[in-house]
């Protein structure tokens, strides 16, 4: 039986993706005979519910040098981290030497806000490219994996942090209980831990399974979040949900008696316990309908293959690495993926070598159904490319269901 990460409970698991590659792992043509790959399963402690992957991918396999992720290539994305920098600075920066720190800052969305007002400030990015990306724009950073001897380093040289604040990584981080420790080093009295990760409500309510790959280690729920900050001597005192990345809860955590609880997080933890959300019956209902999207995809792409209809994606995103090894597609279905990003194009897609070319190809070489890799940015990427659709292209989307717009 494998043990949790947070408590030691059993962990019981209730999907197997099967054999998967790095989903940030782009390789040029040809050059990928020492590809990785590892088994993907993800499970439920029955004991403090928090749900997170069976197996786990050393962190150097993924975070490095090349790691392609720039967050500020979505403009949604570079919009929302500023409103987040701007409210940090009227609420939680105030006081007469603020402090604001960041886990995982990648290429500076968040902080850069914050440097431009003049508040003191480190983000800690163990990713070498995107760390210096951020230098560019003003920010300071340490290029370090956040844990609790960079914590107690930063403490030392730089003092107690205001805000510690965390998007899109915490749930990525299997060692959590380095990383409170970290937290209790480097935080203020009054100062607040604030993370925000995809919601295992909204994953299983969508069935956006494609949430689950190398990266995302942990689901969290108000209630396992709750269980889990307690254990380390810290109280959860706020929750807010959040549309950005197919649906995200923003979590805010204090030291145990220095804040009052929002009703909020009574409500959130009351609404999942009355959804059975972390519970065995709910996760394997997802599963159910994570194997019938892989199909209903497959028998699709197969038909529009027969019909002689041409298919390209859109987005080589994290996300579809799970999609793609699920379904086994291969170039043969799905001619290429388009994607912003110089670190991933004029390579292959992980595990599955589909060509990655840049944005320009679909407006070169336009397919007649795009496969929407990167659904949880449609609104942008529809509204950008609102030609293809005028001009007969079709969408396919997978989340919540197979479907084509
Ligand atoms: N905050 C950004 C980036 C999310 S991607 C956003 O929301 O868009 C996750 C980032 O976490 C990567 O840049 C990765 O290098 C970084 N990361 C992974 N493990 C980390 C750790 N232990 N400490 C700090 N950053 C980490
Ligand atoms: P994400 O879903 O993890 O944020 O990844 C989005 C990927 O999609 C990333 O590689 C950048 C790419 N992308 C585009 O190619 N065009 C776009 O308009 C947007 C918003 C993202
Ligand atoms: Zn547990």
């Amino acid at each position: 039986m494998t043990a949790c990460r947070i408590c030691g409970g059993d962990l019981v698991e209730f999907y197997d993706f099967g054999r998967q590659p790095l989903s940030d792992a782009f390789h040029k043509p040809g050059q990928f005979q020492d590809e990785f790959f590892f088994r993907l399963a993800v499970g439920l402690c029955t004991d403090c519910t928090m749900v997170q992957l069976m197996e786990e991918v050393p962190r150097d396999k993924m975070f490095h040098e090349d790691y392609p992720y720039y967050s500020s290539g979505s403009a949604v994305m570079r919009k929302h981290f500023e409103l987040t920098a701007r409210r940090f600075i009227e609420t939680e920066l105030t006081g007469p030497a603020p402090f604001a720190v960041e886990i995982g800052s990648n290429d500076g969305i968040m902080l850069k806000t914050i440097a431009d007002a003049g508040i003191k400030h480190l983000g800690v990015e163990p990713s070498g490219g995107v760390a210096e990306l951020s230098r560019s724009k003003g920010v300071r950073v340490l290029n370090e994996f956040f844990q609790e001897s960079t914590a107690v380093e930063i403490a030392a040289t730089d003092g107690q942090a205001d805000v510690i604040f965390s998007a899109n990584t915490i749930c990525h981080i299997p060692y959590l209980d380095s990383i409170f420790k970290g937290v209790d080093a480097l935080l203020k009295p009054n100062g607040v831990f604030v993370f925000e990760d995809p919601y295992l409500g909204e994953i299983v309510r969508r069935t956006s399974f494609d949430q689950i790959y190398d990266e995302h280690y942990y689901f969290f729920t108000a209630r396992s979040v709750q269980s889990m900050a307690r254990r380390y001597g810290f109280e959860l005192v706020d929750v807010e949900r959040l549309p950005v990345h197919g649906g995200e809860t923003r979590y805010t955590i204090a030291r145990q008696g220095a804040r009052q609880p929002s009703p909020a997080v009574a409500e959130m933890i009351a609404e999942e316990n009355a959804r059975g959300l972390a519970t065995l019956p709910t996760l394997e209902g997802f599963g159910e309908n994570v194997t019938k999207i892989k199909d209903d995809l497959v028998a699709l792409l197969t038909k529009l293959k027969a019909e002689g209809k041409t298919v390209a994606a859109y987005g080589a995103t994290a996300k579809s690495a799970t999609v793609a090894n699920l379904c086994g597609l291969s170039a043969d279905l799905v001619s290429y993926v388009c994607d912003t990003t110089p670190q991933k194009q004029n390579r292959v897609s992980p595990g599955t070598h589909i060509p990655v070319r840049p944005a320009e190809a679909f407006h070169e070489d336009t397919p007649d159904y795009a496969l929407l890799f990167a659904w949880n940015h449609a609104e942008e990427i529809m509204a950008k490319e609102k030609q293809f659709r005028d001009g007969g292209g079709k969408w396919i989307l997978y989340v919540p269901e197979v479907h084509v717009v």
